[in-house]
């Protein structure tokens, strides 16, 4: 048989939120159904592949990542019969799909943290997660300082078989998401076998949430200050963010995989200190992508972008792995409006909610980012809705809010809900072809994006569905894009970033203050903003083929 090449070292991976995507059953919330009735709209966006977010069963805490059956799908979102149909469907379009696996924690309704709350203490049950007794006279402290990421202390306690007030356990998210004990082989062999259950079903790929998560010090140390909760792990031999035994799981899933036909592939999500931590996620026989948080977390400055691409491109190049680049996704602050503020970077959009945005800016930087993003070597991810250039929404009601996070730090933090609006499809007014026109969808949407549907992008050349359109057409056209290596051009202007694919291709960016040449005896394959007399005005890139 003839080895096909390993589609994932290149790929263009759009992101399915599945809740949020397409409404086949009219519920308001976005499911199988209406995702198979869309295929035709991402195979014409030309992208490679989809990654679907959880689909599992889910008392839905936080949106599906509390599962409570990794082997079936929740009734929110249809049936496992549906989930093999849309495979079979998605691989005639030629898409591959990548599920999500949640391995760091469970829900608190699985079978497996039920059954340890009722054996008690001491039970081989309750060996599968972090249970500890309190600190304090009588147990009523948390047994360490460690904080939940959605705020809170990391630890519940829980009420004993006989009534009393007993041990409490880990959940370094919400009280709802139990961490699982990485060290007990139990929880081991029931992943390699939750994988092996998608693998047999024709799954292409996985997604691993919080894959820096899984060991903890057993010892479990206090950390001895507040982390920042949603900040990247604030020390080496952290008590439990990117631990070094978090590769043996890695390892072991590397064999399950390998001994799948067709490039079966893991993407790791992983908020590690920088590119050094991350490609260890990547030695050879470990797992195979990671997502760039390092790009999508960088500032709009040329400086700093082109840090970020050197180092990333370096790190990867020493255990061979590709590098991917991400712009954003469902817990992140969209990019259009991240680049439409004064600072620009990703932890600037968390502390300037609310703050008014220039969306005009913010749309035209997001253009030249997709392009300087898709002509990087490696793979590249789209979050749906950013081809067609929706904003973060802002204001959502309060008493709408859904994710975990507002009730968690008292109504400070606001959350990830205004990433995660159902994508307007046609029509007028909402719920802009979404699902029925009866049912509200599950977050509201923007009158304003009557203009942002995929109706009223489509055919429309200027439109930036359009421009990631002819972007994807090209990028799988030409054979310097894709994987391989880049050459920076260093006679540009301050602030313009330029660099040069063989054969014959180059993508300028703009982030200077003023309109550049672009070099002459070049055609201009595709531009982000019109350049008039051979200029490439601020805030925009080309690609040029020679
Ligand atoms: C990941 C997911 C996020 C989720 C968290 C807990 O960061 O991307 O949405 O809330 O893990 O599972």
């Amino acid at each position: 048989m003839t080895e096909l090449p390993a589609w994932w070292r290149d790929a263009v991976i759009y992101q399915v939120y599945i809740r949020s995507f397409a409404d086949g059953d009219g519920d308001g919330v976005g499911d199988i159904a209406g995702l198979r009735s869309r295929l035709s709209y991402l195979d014409d966006l030309g992208v490679d592949a989809i990654w679907i977010n959880p689909w599992y069963r889910s008392p839905m805490v936080d949106a599906g990542y509390d599962v409570a059956d990794y082997r079936d799908i929740d009734p929110l979102f249809g049936t496992l019969a549906e989930a093999e149909e849309l495979l079979r469907e998605a691989h005639q379009h030629g898409i591959r799909v990548i599920v999500d696996l949640v391995p760091n924690h469970c829900s608190d309704a699985h079978p497996w943290f039920r059954a340890a709350l009722a054996a008690g203490p001491g039970s081989a049950e309750r060996e599968r997660f972090w249970f500890r007794p309190g600190r304090g006279e009588h147990g009523e402290l948390p047994p360490t300082d460690w904080m939940s990421r959605f705020g809170g202390p990391a630890w519940t306690r829980v009420t004993e078989p006989d009534g009393t007030p007993g041990e409490w356990y880990l959940h370094l998210f919400a009280p709802q998401q139990p961490d699982f004990n990485w060290d007990n082989p139990e929880v081991r062999a029931e992943f390699e076998d939750i994988l092996r259950f998608w693998l047999d079903r024709g799954v292409d790929g996985f997604r691993i949430d919080v894959a820096h998560g899984l060991a903890k010090d057993a010892t479990l140390p206090d950390l001895g200050y507040v982390d920042d909760v949603f900040g990247r792990p604030s020390r080496s031999n952290h008590p439990h963010w990117d631990r070094d035994e978090v590769h043996e799981v890695y390892r072991a899933w590397r064999t399950v995989t390998d001994a799948y036909d067709g490039h079966r592939a893991f993407v790791a999500e992983a908020w590690v200190a920088g590119p050094e931590q991350l490609v260890r996620y990547l030695h050879p026989g470990r797992l195979h992508t990671a997502f760039n948080f390092d790009f999508l977390a960088c500032p709009w400055r040329a400086d700093d972008l082109r840090k970020v691409i050197d180092t990333t491109l370096d790190w990867h190049a020493t255990v061979g792995a590709p590098p991917t680049w991400v712009l954003s996704n469902h817990d992140v602050v969209r990019h259009v409006t991240r680049y439409g503020r004064e600072a620009t970077g990703h932890e600037d959009a968390r502390r300037q909610y609310g703050v008014p945005v220039d969306l005009e800016l913010g749309t035209r930087r997001a253009r030249a980012a997709a392009l300087l993003m898709l002509a990087l070597p490696g793979g590249a991810y789209v979050y749906q809705g950013e081809e067609l250039g929706l904003p973060e929404v802002e204001d959502i009601p309060e008493h709408l809010l859904q994710d975990p996070t507002w009730e968690r730090t008292g109504h400070t933090v606001r959350g990830r809900d205004g990433c995660r609006v159902p994508l307007p499809w046609s029509g007028q007014q909402p719920p802009f072809g979404f699902g029925a026109d009866t049912a509200a969808p599950w977050l509201p949407q923007p009158e304003e994006w009557r203009t942002r549907t995929v109706e009223a992008q489509r055919g429309d050349r200027a439109s930036m569905l359009e421009f990631y359109r002819a972007a994807l057409r090209i990028r799988r056209e030409l054979p310097a894009l894709g994987e391989g290596d880049l050459a920076w051009d260093d006679d540009v202007p301050d602030g313009v970033l330029s660099f040069t694919r063989e054969p014959g291709f180059r993508c300028v960016v703009n982030l200077s203050a003023r309109p550049v040449p672009l070099p002459e005896q070049r055609v201009v394959l595709l531009s982000s903003a019109t350049t008039q007399d051979n200029t490439l005005p601020p805030d925009a890139a080309a690609w040029l083929l020679s």
